[in-house]
């Protein structure tokens, strides 16, 4: 590389910056208040784990991990990948952390990158972020509809709008060989017209196919079998169990019996939220149940279920009602060295009070500190020369409509608590 060579972020990886990052807060902020009331606990775990973790539990023949893991060998000659998702990392935790020896149900919620070397387009980034939860120990529909029904809470509380909730079963392991083999028998006559990948699917996970965005898949599998026809009693009691938790707690929703997800660890409910303002990348939720992964991973028979919220997605709907810009409570203008010192004791105390306070630059004049208020759109002006150290008192000036008075300086916290 030369030495002008600049760097920029790498492809599918992006800064996130102020303005932005005021949305991203809030959004993230709100996760927590939601979660909080519905008793998610938070956990972080690393953000790489060994690679068979997810070969394991997201399926080996699965996009994520045939084409889009971050796999490399540590110094230790071990295989390491990033986390593309975070339920397996949060499932291992469980399992390794004997979280089933506490009261059930267990519910807990993260938040951070994930990682996909995916081909990146509007809303599909290579390192992109989730807020994810994920709840153990409780089989019935009600937590289904807990769950489910926190998710929604949460993205009418960031003012998300014109969302729609689809959701579908895909039954368990007692139910899903006779549907596998129906779609099998269904495709048997068709196999020439698939997509390649389809055709390989056929052969390892038949019901990808469903979920094929191929023109000429689509129409081959048209008047397919439906896996809500082939669930077993437990399963098909579940779903109907949950679409009526979900009517009592009014969460409108649309049963979707083609949808499957690119994950094979999920069993029984599956869901996904999606947006009509967002281009082809338009699901900013999505999560389901997976029954058998704790046991799978060393753990006793734990019935679970999650979801995780596209960040990206989320902020891109948000940002066209425009980011808040937070602005200086203060700005501290200041005549004279005596002023100055007095002003950095005042300002102090503001600060641990809490507010948001600016000093001007020292030795600049009255007519440029002002003028940096006015820069920076600070609330408040505070101005303190000589005079005003005499009698104990301080000048204020509202920038918004230029209101202005004096106070006395033991007063101002309290002048400025009850105006911001
Ligand atoms: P997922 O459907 O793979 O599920 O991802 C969940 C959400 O993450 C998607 O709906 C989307 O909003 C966002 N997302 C996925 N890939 C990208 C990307 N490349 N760029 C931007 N956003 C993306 C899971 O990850 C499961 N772990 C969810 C879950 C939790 N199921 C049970 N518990």
């Amino acid at each position: 590389m030369s030495s002008s060579e600049r760097y920029t972020a790498l492809k599918g990886m992006k800064d996130i910056m102020p303005p932005e990052i005021h949305i991203w807060q809030m959004v993230e902020r709100a996760a927590r208040d939601v979660f909080a009331s519905y008793g998610l606990m938070e956990i972080r775990p690393p953000i790489a784990e060994a690679t068979s973790l997810f070969t394991r539990s997201i399926g080996e023949n699965t996009d994520i991990v045939e084409k889009e893991m971050y796999t490399f060998t540590d110094k230790g000659g071990r295989s390491i990948s990033l986390r593309p998702e975070g339920t397996a990392s949060v499932v291992r935790c469980y399992v390794e952390h004997h979280l089933h020896t506490l009261p059930a149900p267990q519910k807990y919620f993260y938040s951070g990158p994930m990682f996909r070397y995916e081909r990146p387009q509007s809303g599909r980034q290579r390192q992109f972020y989730q807020i994810g939860a994920e709840a153990f120990g409780s089989a019935g529909p009600a937590i289904d509809a807990e769950i489910i029904s926190m998710l929604m809470r949460f993205l009418q509380k960031i003012g998300l709008e014109g969302l729609s909730f689809q959701i579908n079963s895909i039954g368990c392991r007692n139910c899903r060989p006779a549907y596998k083999e129906a779609l099998l028998a269904f495709f048997s006559g068709s196999l020439d017209g698939l997509c390649p990948d389809c055709s390989r699917r056929y052969l390892q996970n038949p019901l990808r196919i469903l979920d094929c965005k191929v023109p000429r898949c689509r129409e081959l599998r048209k008047g397919a079998p439906k896996i809500t026809d082939y669930l077993c009693k437990d399963c098909g009691e579940h779903f109907d169990g949950l679409l009526k938790l979900l009517e009592v707690l009014g969460v409108s929703h649309t049963v979707e019996p083609d949808m499957v997800r690119g994950l094979d660890y999920y069993t029984k409910t599956i869901f996904e939220v999606t947006s009509n303002s967002l281009g082809s990348q338009n699901a900013v939720a999505a999560g389901g149940r997976y029954d058998a992964l704790v046991k799978e991973f060393g753990g006793p028979d734990t019935p679970a279920i999650g979801f995780a919220v596209g960040m990206e997605r989320i902020i891109e709907l948000l940002k066209t009602a425009g980011a808040p810009v937070p602005v200086p409570d203060v700005f501290f203008a200041y005549i004279g060295m005596q002023a100055f010192r007095e002003s950095l004791i005042i300002a102090d105390r503001l600060r641990s009070a809490g507010f948001w306070v600016e000093l001007a630059e020292a030795s600049s004049s009255l007519k440029v500190q002002m003028r940096r208020a006015d820069r920076h759109s600070a609330k408040y002006v505070l101005i303190l020369g000589d005079d005003e150290l005499s009698s104990g008192s301080i000048k204020w000036k509202r920038l918004a409509d230029s209101a202005q008075g004096e106070i006395p300086i033991p007063d101002i916290e309290v002048f400025l608590r009850e105006r911001l």
